[in-house]
């Protein structure tokens, strides 16, 4: 039965999501100009595309379904491998048609990419219609260059250095009403000496954790049941805050909010994950069992020259406590093979630690070089055929424990929270444990924002089947 404060909230929400529905449609009758914004990259992204939008709102601009309609597209860029990059040369190529159609287009495009001076360059020589070019470090200053790159025959550029304290109070428009991306920290201190971010994101700078909270506190307001806190290293939160300010005690707090059902957070730093931390994620009961911790590679030798800070050892051992502290944790993280002078023994390294830990799932990358960066100067670097022989080894490997996992999910009942209709089947639902799996089983959409309690019927290599119970 559900108590009365259950069904007060309950309408309430229904009421918003018809109030939201009405007024959907009452823009799509008004005239007016429409954006569109596309982003590549990590959470830290998604997240500052929603401000984006924000701004673009506030601006009086709605969301176009399609390029064709749109009269601004703002392209937010990832440059933390090759590929990402060149995906977005291409995507510009295509917009070069998109322009001659529709000439008033606004193109912008910022972010990770365009922050570093040589690629905002390259973009305004080889794609001369685009409008505007900005960073990682201009989101408060978006409006005005907007209105500048509509009244400016030639290419606004703006690229910050730094914004220094981060930006507060932006306006955002979140791509979901149940779960929210909270940053606590933007930028990155550590240089592994492989990456791009802390170069194009800057200096590791933690939010007040009395901002944080407000925000939450009014996410939850607004019916949010779940909440992503987001930095490059969550770990290392208030380091550069006065008091004793940690990760630890910002979990602890936010785990107080009512209304917040679930908290998750992204990205752990094995180095930095202490005793403390692991004991305020046990301890709190919203705190989700699902670890993030980036592992880069297995050999101690490989770990060094990537200035990770930790040894294999510590690793393992870091991993035992996690799973010890909160049973049925899941772990997933990020690989790298083909890092300079990785040889068939670090590889074979690596792929024993894999074996070891039976990660729930992983990203996995070629090491590619990232100008600029010190692993970029090193010698040794790895040929190509050698990078592709070990990536698909991993690949084969790491697939066949997420399968194993997975399939030894069936039959077993898991309380989700639903998060919106399938993307392939229409009359299909997904949601996620707490262990942040993805779970695809049949429903009605009123379902959405809901918990619902499944039963796994099928574990595959990308996500569970199951039915309601
Ligand atoms: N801050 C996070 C994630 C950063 S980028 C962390 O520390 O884990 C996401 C992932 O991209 C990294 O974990 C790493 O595995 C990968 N990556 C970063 N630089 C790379 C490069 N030059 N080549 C290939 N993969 C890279
Ligand atoms: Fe890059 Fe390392 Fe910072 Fe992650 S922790 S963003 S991999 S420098
Ligand atoms: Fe890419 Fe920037 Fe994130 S380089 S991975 S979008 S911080």
């Amino acid at each position: 039965m559900k108590d009365h404060r259950e069904q007060v909230q309950e309408h309430e929400r229904v009421q918003r999501q018809e109030q939201e529905k009405e007024q959907e449609r009452e823009r799509e009758r008004q005239p007016g100009q429409k954006y569109l914004v596309l982003t590549y990259g990590c959470q830290m992204n998604e997240h500052d595309s929603e401000v984006m939008a924000g701004i673009l709102e506030e601006m009086g601009y709605r969301p176009a379904k399609r390029r064709e309609e749109a009269d601004v597209i703002l392209v937010n860029t990832c440059c933390v491998r090759e590929t990402a990059e060149n995906k977005i040369y291409g995507l510009l190529g295509e917009f070069r048609r998109l322009k001659m159609n529709r000439p008033g287009l606004l193109i912008g495009v910022g972010g990770c990419l365009t922050q570093q001076e040589a690629a905002a360059k390259k973009i305004r020589d080889r794609f001369p219609y685009v409008d505007l070019i900005f960073g990682t470090h201009n989101l408060p200053r978006l409006r005005e260059l907007i209105e500048q790159a509509k009244e400016s025959r030639r290419t606004v550029v703006e690229l910050l250095d730094r914004s220094e304290p981060a930006p507060e109070g932006l306006p955002i428009r979140r791509a979901s009403g149940v779960k929210a991306w909270v940053v606590i920290t933007f930028g990155c201190n550590n240089f592994c000496t492989y990456c791009i971010v802390p170069y194009v994101r800057g200096r590791e700078c933690s939010r007040p954790p009395e901002n944080i909270l407000a925000e939450i506190r009014d996410l939850a307001a607004q019916g949010y049941k779940e909440v992503t806190l987001l930095g490059q290293n969550v770990n290392s939160y208030g380091r550069d805050l006065p008091g004793n300010v940690d990760f630890a005690g910002l979990l602890t707090e936010v785990n107080q909010i009512k209304g917040i059902e679930r908290i998750r957070y992204t990205t752990s730093h094995p180095r930095d994950f202490s005793p403390r931390l692991i004991e305020a994620i046990a301890r709190g009961e919203k705190i989700c069992e699902h670890v993030h911790l980036p592992v880069q590679a297995g050999s101690n030798r490989v770990l060094r020259m990537m200035n990770r800070g930790y040894t294999r050892e510590d690793y393992l051992a870091l991993v035992e406590k996690i799973r010890e502290a909160i049973p049925g944790a899941a772990l997933t993280t990020d690989i790298m093979v083909g890092f300079p002078g990785e040889t068939d023994e670090d590889f074979a390294q690596t792929l024993d630690l894999v074996e070891r830990v039976r990660f729930d799932s992983a990203f996995m990358f070629i090491y590619n070089i990232r100008p600029g960066t010190p692993a970029a100067r090193l010698p040794n670097q790895v040929k190509d055929e050698v990078k592709r022989a070990r990536i698909k080894t991993l690949i084969e490997k790491q697939n066949q424990i997420t399968k194993e996992i997975n399939i030894n999910e069936e039959g077993k009942i898991y309380r989700l929270l639903v998060d919106g209709e399938s993307k392939t089947n229409p009359r299909m639902l997904s949601g996620r444990t707490r262990t942040n799996k993805l779970v695809i089983f049949p429903g009605p959409p009123e379902l959405v924002g809901k918990f619902v309690d499944v039963r796994i019927t099928r574990g595959k290599l990308t996500h569970l089947e199951g039915i309601s119970e």
